[in-house]
Order: structure tokens, then sequence, then C-alpha cells
């Protein structure tokens, strides 16, 4: 019987097919065209949908989602998954970047030149009869600067290319670093507006995002020099369209090329009906090699993810604990156990859960920038995140819903790195600050030479804890003979104690905490009993 039920909701290549065909524990449904109203119905029913732009896997479609885990798209955008939903489901969702790039790039590089020489304008009027050299004069582009937005894996390839024909490339991309442009030869802009002046040529490379829907507006193409050229093989919506086919109606550009539409198809669209301004069907990543590519990097990372096996291009879980090396695992182990630690030791309304990398270790990004999420954290925050939440809620806590179920509980969750630690006698450690409406709670763990997670502070107590397994915890005034009474208690009750730590915070008298380390669930009536011992102040079974 097949293990993963797998349904396609849009036309791949073939060569996708055969990667799914070829998987004796996957049962294929090819569905493509399906309408979201009957894919509703039965989306519960399979571990895995795939799609292209076709299907919009929006939070209706997503209501009651079953047995699904993956939402794998077959192509960079992901304007049509509704990710924000799909993460706080627990479902990975992930897209196929790099395999339809030079498709699009070149598609692009065909749309500057058809608007520069005005080719598709051209071709319709000597096949009407008509012989006018005099209206299809173009511009030039060598010397020209190309502005781009957006140095991606597109706007980096276009830049290249465009190098080539002579010109001068700027860009504007904030999230970029200076390295990268210097790397291919072009110069940053720090705004917008200032690329918008300079540029001959604009071309957008952009995904569509809250910040960059309707990024070219009146106001922005009032900034550009009169006679420029505007070109948008991304998305449509990072555009106007009506304030560009106004421009090119003016005469303020020269000529505009689209790819890309607010609405697929552009029915009705005055983008469609405008001289000057050339139209393919959203066709940038059609090439044959195009979609062979994403179509077999979607297909085999879905099936990777859904055998276990480690997988690219989640896009809203930037790592894969896998391809952590094995010393940073031991710290991502370390640190689920950390928040499972804490979570079951606070007291009061959490506010806030603020975790703190501390050490030399921990100064390379390990994550990569999700894709239009809100979270960004690093792997250990993630795994701290996912043990901190499990221990307050019963449905299911992944490295994906973690941080959404935090924030819908109101706990704010923080990330700082710092290797001010560094000269104490721990050199690498995570640590955790728990602020509740009670106050705040400090913990921390550490992975030692030996190779084994231990927890080493927990409020101002030091210990040595390993994080692993089942604890006794408990808080006394420091008094003789606490210590044998709780080792017959649980003796009683065949409970096995591997491990005592007891330490206290001060002189002889003060308060004491033990940790007792055991190979049994505890049952409930050894806390009950424990209470009742003189002295006693908290107990509790503790599981990490
Ligand atoms: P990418 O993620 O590699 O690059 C996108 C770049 O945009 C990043 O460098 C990012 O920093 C930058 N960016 C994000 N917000 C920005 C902002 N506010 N201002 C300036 N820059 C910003 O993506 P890519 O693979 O290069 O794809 C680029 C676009 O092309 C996407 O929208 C994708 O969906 C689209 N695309 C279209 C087709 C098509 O058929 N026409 C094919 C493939 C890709
Ligand atoms: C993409 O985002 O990959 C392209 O726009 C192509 C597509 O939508 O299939």
């Amino acid at each position: 019987m097949a293990k993963f039920n797998v349904i396609v909701t849009d036309h791949l290549a073939e060569e996708g097919y055969d990667i799914l065909r070829a998987d004796p524990e996957v049962e294929l449904d090819l569905r493509p065209g399906i309408k979201n109203d009957e894919l509703k119905k039965i989306l519960g029913n399979y571990d895995a949908v795939i799609t292209r732009s076709g299907t919009d896997v929006d939070e209706d479609l997503l209501s009651d989602t079953g047995k699904l885990k993956i939402v794998g798209r077959a192509g960079v955008g992901l304007d049509n998954v509704d990710i924000e939903t799909a993460s706080r489901k627990g479902l990975i969702v992930m897209n196929a970047p790099t395999g339809n790039t030079i498709a699009a790039v070149e598609l692009s590089m065909g749309m500057i030149l058809a608007a520069a020489r005005k080719i598709p304008a051209a071709d319709t009027s000597l096949r009407a009869g008509e012989w006018d050299r005099k209206r299809f004069m173009g511009v030039q582009l060598h010397n020209k600067v190309l502005g781009i937005v957006g140095l991606g894996r597109i706007g980096g390839n276009v830049a290249a290319r465009c190098k080539a024909f002579g010109m001068k490339v700027h860009v504007y991309d904030p999230y970029i670093k200076r390295e990268r442009a210097e790397g291919l030869g072009v110069k940053l802009c720090q705004s917008l507006e200032e690329l918008l002046s300079i540029a001959d040529v604009l071309t957008l490379h952009t995904p569509l995002t809250n910040e960059t829907k309707k990024m070219i507006g009146r106001e922005q193409i009032a900034l550009m020099k009169d006679g420029a050229i505007l070109v948008n093989c991304a998305r449509g919506g990072l555009m106007d369209e009506q304030a560009v086919v106004d421009a090119v109606n003016s005469g303020k550009l020269f000529s505009a090329a689209t790819d890309v539409f607010e609405e697929e198809p552009p029915t009705g669209s005055p983008l469609t009906k405008t001289e000057n301004l050339f139209v393919t069907p959203h066709i940038g990543a059609n090439t044959e090699e195009g979609q062979k590519g994403v179509a077999v990097i979607i297909c085999e990372q879905v099936l990777n993810a859904l055998h276990g096996r480690p997988y690219q291009y989640a896009v809203n879980k930037p790592f894969e604990k896998e391809q952590l090396s094995s010393d940073m695992q031991k710290f991502f182990d370390v640190s689920e156990s950390l928040g499972r630690m804490a979570a079951q030791l606070t007291i009061g309304k959490v506010q806030e859960v603020r975790v703190i990398m501390a050490g030399k270790r921990f100064e390379e990004d390990l994550g990569e920038k999700s894709f239009d999420t809100p979270f960004n954290f690093q792997p250990f925050t993630i795994a701290l995140a996912k043990g901190f939440m499990e221990t307050y809620l019963h449905n299911p806590v992944s490295y994906i819903n973690a941080p959404y179920l935090a924030q819908d509980r109101g706990m704010m969750l923080n990330e700082t790195k710092t290797d001010e630690y560094s000269r104490s006698r721990l050199r690498d450690h995570i640590i955790v600050i728990v602020k509740t409406d009670l106050g705040e709670v400090r913990y921390a763990a550490t992975v030692f030479a030996d190779g084994v997670g231990r927890i080493v502070r927990i409020a101002d107590f030091h210990l040595d804890l390993i994080a692993k397994g089942i604890y006794l915890y408990f808080k006394n005034h420091d008094t003789p003979g606490i210590v044998g009474k709780v080792g017959t208690l649980l003796g009683e009750h065949g409970v096995n104690i591997v491990n005592f730590a007891l330490t206290r915070l001060h002189s002889r008298g003060s308060e004491a905490v033990s940790f007792v380390l055991v190979d049994e669930p505890i049952p409930q009536i050894v806390i009950d009993k424990l209470y009742q011992f003189e002295g006693i102040i908290e107990a509790k079974a503790i599981k990490l």
C-alpha cells in the first residue's frame, strides 16, 4: 500500500511526474485545473499538494488540512500561497526558486530589447502590409543606465547580460550586501528614488510583498527620466497598471513591457490595448528547460521531505537540522530541551521569551531569510520555541509553527547574539530569559567537550543537568534529611534514581533546588506526598 498520497493541481513537465511515479511509496493523483471548491473537499486526504500558479492556496482552501504536510510550488513566486496560514497549520511550504531563473532572465532581456526597438509593433506593422521605417525609431542600450530593482537570482543575471551590452548597471535592493553588488560590478543605490532618477531602462525583479506592491506608481514614474523604458517580468501588482498606461500614452515613457499582470489573464486590462506597451502572457518561465527545472526540483524536494530526508527550499523553515554540523545539531537539541525545561518551570503569564546565543560559535548565520514571513530566527531560537510551546499546547508544535503559536499566545519571541559572555566559564551557551507578569527568570544550557548537552543554569542556581530524560524537581528550605526522604519516597513508588543533583543558593539554611533524574515516569502521588514534607516549597515532574 502506498504510504504517501500526492496531488498535482497544475500542469508540470513530464520529468516531474516521472520522479513521483518512480517512487513505490507514492500514490499520485494528477488533477491539473481542479477548482478550489472541489480541491478543498479532498485536500486533507493528501500528504502533499504540488501546484504552479493556477491554484490559490489560500486560507479558505487550507481550512481543513487533514493529513497534509507539504505545499510544493513548481516555480519561484509564492504570491498564490498563504504562507502564514500554511505555517500556522505546521505545513512545509517549498518552492523551486532556481529552476526557471535563466528562462525568466532571457525573457527579461527579450522584453528590454523589444521595448527599446519596438520589435513586436514593427512585426505587426509589416504583416499588415506597411513599410514604415520611420515609426520604428528605437533607442540604443549601449552606454545607457540600466536600473534594476531587486538584485536576486534574476536581477543579478540580467545585470551580467546588460553589462555585456555596454550598459551601466545601477541597482536598488535594500536586502543585499554591498559585496554582492560589488561582485557583480554594479552600483548600489541608497533609495528607489535615486535609481528612478538615473535609469534609462528600469527593470523590476522583486517578489510581490506588502512592501513592493505598487512600488512603481504615478509618483515614482514622475521621478523617472523623460523617455525612459519600464520592464516588468517579475510580478503583476508591482506597478500601478493605469499609471504605466498613462505614462506610455503621454510619452513620459518611451515604451514599457510586461509579462505579468495584476489579474491573470488580464481580461480588459488597458495594458493590452496600449501602443508602445508590449505584453506577453506570463511566459517568463516557459522554456522547456525552465519547466523541466522547476518540476524536477519540486518533485524531488517534496519526496525528500515526505521520506524524512534532508530537503531544500522550504521557505517557512529556513534551515534543516540535518544540514547543521554535528556540533551545531547538539546545540540545537539542547536549545529545544532548554525551552522545555524553562516552560515547565515558568509560573505566571509569559510576556517575552528572549533567546541569547552567547559565544563565538554563533557568529555565523545558519538560517536564510524566510520568504516574506514575519520570522527570521536562527535554528536554536526556533528549537527553543518549539520546546517551550510544546509545554503549553496539546496541538502538534513544529519548527514551522512554533513562532506563530508563541505570537498567538501573546508571547514575544526575541533573539540576540553576543560574545560578551565568552570570557565566562562557559565559552558557548544558549541563554533564555523568560519574562512573565511575575518577573524574569534566566536559564542557560551548553554542550560540553564530551558532546552531551547540559542545562547549567536555572534562575540563580548553577547546575549540571543532562538535558534529556525525566526529572523530579523540587525546591526546599535547606534542612538536613530531605534527600533521604525523597529517595525513599521514589523507591516506594518504584521510581529508580539515575542522578541526584542538589544545589543551594547561598549559605546553609537558604533555599535549595534538586533535580532528580529518574528512569520511570513519576506518579502524581509522589508529587502530592512530597508537598507534605516539611520545608518543601515547590515540586514538579519535568520531562525533557
Ligand atoms: P530572488 O528572491 O532571488 O530575488 C528577489 C530580490 O528582490 C532579492 O534580492 C530581494 O532582496 C529583493 N527585494 C525584496 N524586496 C525588495 C524591495 N522592497 N526593494 C528592492 N528589492 C527587493 O527572486 P528571483 O528568483 O530573482 O525572482 C524575482 C521575481 O521574478 C519574483 O517575483 C518571481 O516570482 C518572478 N519570476 C517571474 C517569472 C515569470 O514567469 N515572469 C519567472 C520566474 C520568476
Ligand atoms: C514563477 O514564479 O516561477 C513564475 O512566475 C512562473 C510561474 O508562475 O509558473
